[in-house]
């Protein structure tokens, strides 16, 4: 069994607010991430996913599938996005890295097998670095 993880880029702002909480609330929670006009992070995302060498490929994965999927679930609906304002779920939660890592999951769990209907490869895990030193790492196994 092999793990193989691919890495992937994009820039986006957030503003860190909840809506259940009073603007006084908001400020203490989140400090200078409340900051009404929100601001930026470039987000690395690693994917990883394992399962056996193919025999034919030699490989557990084709990147190019991988590279399609992350594109058309992740890249493409949020670089360069306002997440608070351009992504649904974000309507309802706030754009933490670690609810951002739980909707990148959920995103890729769900078109997963439209991209590798066999058996394997599987995803196995995403984890997602806002800054070099704010690192979020969540399991496909973590999430319905
Ligand atoms: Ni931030």
């Amino acid at each position: 069994m092999f793990r193989v993880t691919r890495q992937y880029r994009f820039a986006a702002s957030h503003r860190l607010h909840s809506a259940g909480l009073s603007d006084e609330e908001n400020r203490l929670l989140y400090g200078k991430c409340n900051n009404p006009y929100g601001h930026g992070h470039n987000y690395v995302v690693d994917v990883s996913a394992q399962g056996p060498l193919d025999e034919r490929s030699g490989r557990v994965l084709d990147i190019r599938v991988l590279d399609r999927l992350v594109e058309q679930q992740v890249v493409g609906p949020f670089d360069h996005r306002n997440l608070n304002a351009e992504v649904e779920a974000f309507e309802r939660e706030v754009p933490t890295s670690e609810n951002l890592a739980t909707e990148i999951c959920r995103r890729l769990k769900k078109s997963w097998s439209t991209a590798f209907p066999g058996e394997w490869p599987r995803l196995e895990k995403i984890r997602i670095a806002e800054t070099p030193r704010n690192i979020f790492e969540i399991r496909t196994d973590e999430i319905e």
